[in-house]
């Protein structure tokens, strides 16, 4: 069986260097008897090297939130994609709808994804509509969100690719609330034969895609199995312990 790829979007939730370390180790911990299940977590930037201490000698991976679309110089408050890595870093979340809000365009997107391949982190790409329409507008704007950030791209970077596709209306509320599976695996076949128009066939079935929105205990595996997708992007219930263990359970049957 193909692992399962949880991330856990931390945002601002876990608010403490203590707290987030602690949660980390307290994971670490877990890990051994969840072995169908590989982890990411991405705490606040500020938390990320420690974090990455904390996890050292560990199958977790790190990541970031967000990431400069600059590659350097003047830009107070940025922090570009090598000064992740440097600090531990091994994956960076793109395009999340909440950077997206305050102002993170297509192209803006598309900058970022310039300064992070090339570096050998894993990118994970987010896409999603705001609203879902009857007519079914809203896969072009999904369409728009892939070609726009990925074409010209190389295999490599490729090769280090994940989307995470997350429906905006869906995003921060409870499992009842959530996309239904059925729901998720008409978008995800959308997605992968975008990204078969955007690179060979081949490397278009190798990346992962994973669903966000809403993911609890409750409907995270349905989402694996009925939903079709290879793991999930956790955001409120990633951010203690208590919430995201069940899920890791949960998937990992
Ligand atoms: P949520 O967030 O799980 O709280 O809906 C998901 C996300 O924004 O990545």
């Amino acid at each position: 069986m193909k692992k399962r790829l949880i991330i856990g979007n931390w945002k601002m939730y876990v608010e403490t260097q203590d707290g987030a370390t602690d949660f980390a180790k307290a994971l670490k911990t877990k890990m051994r008897a969840l072995p169908n299940v590989e982890v990411g977590l991405a705490p606040s930037y500020i938390h990320l090297p420690a974090v990455a201490l904390a996890l050292k000698r560990s199958t977790i991976g790190v990541g970031a939130q967000a990431v400069s679309r600059y590659h350097a110089d003047a830009h107070t408050g940025d922090v570009n994609a090598a000064m992740l890595k440097n600090a531990g870093a091994s994956f960076v979340i793109l395009g999340h709808s909440e950077r997206r809000a305050l102002g993170e365009t297509d192209d803006i997107v598309r900058k970022q994804m310039l300064e992070v391949a090339g570096l050998g982190l894993g990118i994970v790409l987010c896409v999603g509509e705001r609203e879902q329409d009857e007519g079914g507008e809203h896969f072009e704007f999904i369409k728009t969100q892939l070609t726009s950030a990925l074409a010209g791209h190389s295999k490599k970077t490729f090769s280090n690719l994940i989307i995470a596709y997350e429906p905006v209306w869906a995003i921060g509320k409870h499992a009842i609330d959530a996309m239904k599976p059925s729901e998720v695996h008409e978008t995800f076949i959308f997605i992968r034969k975008v990204l078969t128009g955007l690179m060979e066939k081949e490397q278009a079935l190798k990346i992962p895609i994973l669903y966000g929105g809403s993911v609890e205990a409750s409907n995270a595996a349905a989402y694996i199995k009925d939903g079709g997708v290879q793991g999930l992007l956790v955001g409120h219930a990633s951010a203690n312990l208590e919430t995201f263990l069940p899920i890791l359970k949960a998937v990992n049957k």
